[in-house]
């Protein structure tokens, strides 16, 4: 092709090799840069005789949670509403890690039902629990109500971790010291929880419903913690950061398209993203440790209002009356 009679066409290639090369080093330096800021749980403390729940242990965050959970010796119980895709990740991992303690258990956190019954298979089976961390979550694409009458998103996030911890508490503290973990997100500062509306019934854009849902996985982790003083069970919460994982499969057309080429090309790695989970699970320093929100293997300040204490209390007491808790469940 030629311009004034200078063919531009070796111009053109040249310039888009450069714009190549140059995209390509600005994904290596954020690569880089991933690896220098990101907190590492480098401490070698085991877990030998110590029983994990991790929830949404299929994919993503969570099975590098039982990666190195099961490298330490703990026998973790994989909570996955996908009973195949999860017995893989068992699989994959008992065969790399030589740990057999690994068991695939059912639970749809988005039915209550199904929270109950995996509650019950827990208490009969096992004689402790030492550490239970809620890591499942969803942004769902859709406003869709559960069987329970819960919007998807938050009955996945919050109303089904909500009834579980109820459920689990009596074994937590008769396994104490034990830890309860909450993956939150950062996200949370991209909203504020409308107490009036904590199940909704319409949005004009569903996914945004994940923003409240981590904000009220934080309220929750901190009035958990306040209600669980003295009884040797702490509750602590983390941001894990941005991490390439399959949570932003739910992000409509055409959002989507570089939705994904950047957590491709920028953000962190699943392996890199249960770090500070895996820190709050195990760390010895942290056994006494409560009520605090971590990013990086580091305590971070809240903000936003959501260490608000009466409206944690509030969304405390909307929670136990939409999970339907019964007279004959454990209070906490
Ligand atoms: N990725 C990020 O950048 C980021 C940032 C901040 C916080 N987080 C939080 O990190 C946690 C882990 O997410 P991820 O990034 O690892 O995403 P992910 O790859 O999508 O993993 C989510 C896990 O949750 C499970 N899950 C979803 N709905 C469930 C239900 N109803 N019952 C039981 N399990 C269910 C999924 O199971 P299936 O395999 O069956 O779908 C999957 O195992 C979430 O709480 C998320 O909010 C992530």
């Amino acid at each position: 092709m030629y311009v004034y009679g200078i063919d531009i066409c070796p111009i053109i290639k040249a310039l888009i090799a450069l714009a190549l090369v140059g995209f390509l080093t600005v994904v290596a330096l954020v690569k880089f840069y991933n690896v220098v800021t990101c907190g590492y749980f480098k401490s070698r403390v085991k877990m030998d005789g110590k029983t994990v729940i991790v929830t949404g242990a299929s994919g993503g965050i969570g099975k590098e949670t039982v990666r190195e959970l099961a490298k330490r010796g703990a026998r973790v119980i994989l909570a996955c509403r996908n009973l195949d895709k999860a017995q893989k990740v068992r699989d994959e991992i008992a065969e790399e890690t030589k740990n057999e303690s690994l068991i695939v258990k059912k639970l749809d956190l988005s039915s209550l039902k199904s929270v109950r019954e995996f509650a019950e298979d827990i208490l009969q089976s096992e004689q402790r629990l030492d550490v239970l961390i809620h890591n499942a979550g969803t942004a769902e694409k859709k406003l869709i109500k559960t069987e329970d009458g819960l919007e998807l998103t938050m009955a996945t996030n919050h109303f089904g971790p909500f009834l579980l911890t109820h459920l689990l508490i009596d074994l937590l503290k008769r396994s104490a010291p034990a830890r309860i973990v909450v993956v939150a997100s950062s996200l949370y500062q991209l909203t504020s929880l409308d107490l009036n509306n904590i199940n909704p019934s319409s949005s004009w854009f569903p996914p945004w419903i994940y923003y409240p849902s981590k904000y009220a996985n934080i309220c929750f982790t901190l009035e958990l913690a306040r209600r669980l003083e003295g009884t040797g069970v702490t509750a602590n919460c983390l941001h894990p950061g941005l991490i390439d994982s399959g949570i932003w499969r739910n992000v409509p057309v055409p959002l989507n398209w570089p939705t994904n080429l950047i957590a491709k090309c920028f953000f962190k790695t699943p392996q890199q993203g249960c770090q500070t989970t895996v820190m709050l699970a195990c760390s010895d320093e942290l056994k006494e440790v409560t009520g605090k929100y971590f990013m990086d293997c580091k305590e971070h300040t809240l903000n936003r209002g959501v260490s608000d204490v009466s409206k944690a209390k509030k969304l405390w007491e909307l929670s136990e009356e939409l999970v339907k808790l019964k007279p004959t469940d454990p209070k906490i």
